[in-house]
């Protein structure tokens, strides 16, 4: 994914299908690995967009929540994809306790929560910020930086 695009979502399932569609843009750019920096409030959509990422990879998964888990890890599809939720990480070295480093570069990560890791974000990313807009509606700004 190139540049910046802002989208909007009217459902959930649409927020999904947004998040499928990055995913299938980068298993057809070939990138064997990529770092998706979620951001926003609670109950926005973030797991909902990753729901339809992880859906395009591993159709197989049940995408939940990592609050108390932090990380799941969904290794049955194309690629292995890592769901990473930071909102109880709190610096560099809680971070590192979870094995996050471990991670990077060994599949599709995605950090929602990224807010609370700006000191370890990776400089090739790209960043989903999900922002209400009405109720049910939400703008999507997704941005890849390099
Ligand atoms: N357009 C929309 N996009 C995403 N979620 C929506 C939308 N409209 C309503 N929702 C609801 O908002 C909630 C989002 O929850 P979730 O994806 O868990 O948020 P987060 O992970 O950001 O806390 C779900 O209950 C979902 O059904
Ligand atoms: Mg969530």
């Amino acid at each position: 994914m190139l540049g910046k695009k802002i989208l909007s979502s009217a459902t959930t399932e649409e927020t999904e299908q947004i998040g499928r569609a990055l995913a299938e843009e980068l298993l057809q750019s070939g990138k064997k690995s990529a770092f998706i920096a979620l951001y926003g409030d609670l109950g926005v959509g973030k797991t909902a967009f990753t729901r339809g990422f992880v859906s395009a990879i591993c159709p197989a998964a049940r995408v939940k929540s990592p609050t108390y888990t932090v990380v799941n890890e969904y290794r049955g599809g194309i690629l292995p994809v890592f769901h990473f939720d930071m909102y109880r990480i709190d610096g560099e070295d809680d971070l590192y306790s979870t094995g996050f480093y471990d991670y990077l570069d060994s599949g599709y990560l995605l950090s929602e929560w990224s807010e609370n890791i700006p000191f370890a974000l990776p400089k090739e990313r790209i960043a989903v910020t999900i922002e209400k807009s009405g109720v049910d509606t939400r703008r999507i700004t997704l941005e890849a930086f390099e």
